[in-house]
């Protein structure tokens, strides 16, 4: 079955390129993963004191964000499932994306950064520089 990656960080713009991904697998009758990465390192780095508890409560709040897209994407009649993992988030979007062997990428032009430069955030811009696969960029 073909399969699409939705790269989600449960901001405004990743929750509309939601939409459009949940669009896209209908169309294609492909399955979606919805991944969310957690930067734990930024936590760690900031309180090393606490780190183990913050990365804990970051795992948490990213599982409660990615069931609520895929339920979502469930009701929407597309064959969903999350995932949640630690690390650096283009890197490991793109490693995802490889690993399950999508046919696409779908990614917000902006997160929780907002839009304060230029067209595209870091992540989106990183994700389409690093990835060999095709990425579908959600604007607004
Ligand atoms: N931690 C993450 N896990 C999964 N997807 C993410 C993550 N962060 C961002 N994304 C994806 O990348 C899109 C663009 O976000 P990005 O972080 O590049 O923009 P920004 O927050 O406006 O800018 P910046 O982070 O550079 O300040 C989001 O809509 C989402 O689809
Ligand atoms: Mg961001």
């Amino acid at each position: 079955m073909e399969s699409l990656l939705l790269a989600y960080d449960g901001s405004e713009p990743s929750k509309k390129a939601l939409k459009v991904a949940i669009d896209l697998a209908k169309k294609l009758n492909a399955k979606l993963y919805i991944l969310y990465v957690v930067d734990v390192r930024a936590a760690t780095e900031i309180f090393p004191d606490i780190a183990g508890e913050i990365g804990e409560k970051l795992l948490e709040t990213a599982k409660e964000l990615v069931n609520e897209a895929v339920e979502e994407a469930k009701k929407a009649g597309v064959e969903a499932e999350g995932l949640v993992e630690a690390g650096v988030p283009p890197e490991k979007i793109v490693e995802v994306a490889k690993k399950k062997d999508v046919s696409m990428i779908v990614i917000g032009a902006h997160g929780y950064g907002g839009i304060k430069r230029l067209l595209i955030g870091s992540v989106s811009d990183k994700v389409i520089r690093m990835s060999d696969r095709p990425v579908v960029v959600v604007k607004g």
